[in-house]
């Protein structure tokens, strides 16, 4: 049996060009291991191909000759292990995804929200995997509201909305707070013209809005250092990743970390499983709520 044949036969297409010394399905499997332990990040075979294109510029940069010795380096360097994993994680996103759930916290959430913090009692939200910001952003604007008076009325209280991600690059974006103004074409108009400065071609988000945001690196499989009391979690396109006991996990951890009331919305194809069921009640498309309806 030729070597083609054998990959061929374990369902691992070798591709043109590459030697299977360089990267052979061992080393997938390998690479596909570590991430998921790491980050609960499921690599199908089918990401065979994805794998090589995203790690073989690291591999190249890292002086290794073949992805075996690579592997042995990451798994005894965090930083290049922090490196293979930013590589590995898929950050596509973008401001307004998934409308319906911005419509839902300016007409239902928002009210509640802007009572609580008029009251002086705190208001927490949460975007997890939040990406390089689009959907942070796009919460932010939508929970200030175009009336920057009305605003006043959390900016000046105590509100704060944290945001994290796994990979560097995604929490450096988000903290940038600049986009290519075109990205901004499906937010409504008066949002954009109370909270983006345009800049050329860029949109730089005003900095009033930027002081009530945290953005942090966070693996959602690790300890969450925050304290608990969330009014909002988004966490959407992030679970897709994931197996369903791992989804079942994090669902769970989320519902304990909302307040009673509070409101959890997830990806368009994502649906609260295992033990939140019993906690956790739907209230519009992928929109939850802690409590039984
Ligand atoms: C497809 S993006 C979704 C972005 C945004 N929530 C949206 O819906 O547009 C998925 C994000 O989840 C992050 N992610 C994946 N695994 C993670 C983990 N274990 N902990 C934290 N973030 C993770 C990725 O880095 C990526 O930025």
């Amino acid at each position: 049996m030729t070597m083609q044949q054998a990959l061929a036969e374990n369902n691992f297409t070798p591709f043109p060009g590459i030697s299977a010394q360089v990267y052979s399905r061992k080393d997938f499997e390998a690479v596909r291991d570590i991430v998921y332990d790491i980050a609960g990040i499921v690599l199908p075979p089918g990401k065979a191909t994805l794998v090589y294109s995203r790690l073989a510029p690291l591999v190249r940069e890292s002086g290794q000759q073949t992805f075996a010795r690579y592997i042995d380096m990451i798994r005894k360097d965090d930083g290049e292990r922090r490196k293979t994993i930013n590589a590995l994680t898929t950050n596509h996103t973008f401001f307004y995804r998934e409308s319906h759930h911005f419509e839902h916290l300016a007409n239902v959430t928002r009210p509640m929200l802007m009572a609580k913090a008029k009251a002086g009692k705190p208001v927490r939200i949460w975007s997890a995997g939040c990406s390089t910001g689009e959907e942070l952003y796009s919460l932010a604007m939508t929970l200030l509201g175009p009336d920057k008076r009305e605003a006043r009325a959390f900016l000046d209280k105590d509100v704060m909305i944290l945001a994290t991600d796994l990979a560097d690059h995604a929490v450096a974006g988000a903290k940038a707070a600049r986009y290519p103004y075109e990205a901004l074409k499906d937010v409504p108009p008066d949002l954009v013209r109370t909270w983006v400065k345009k800049v050329d071609d860029e949109a730089h988000i005003a900095p009033e809005l930027c002081g009530m945001i945290r953005v942090k690196r966070l693996n959602l499989l690790g300890p969450w250092p925050m304290q608990r009391g969330f009014d909002v979690i988004f966490c959407r396109n992030v679970m897709i990743y994931f197996d369903q006991p791992t989804k079942d996990r994090l669902v769970a951890r989320f519902a304990d970390q909302l307040l009673p009331g509070g409101h959890l919305y997830i990806g368009h194809s994502e649906r609260v499983g295992g033990d939140a069921q019993n906690i956790m009640s739907l209230v519009g498309s992928t929109i939850y709520r802690k409590g039984k309806a």
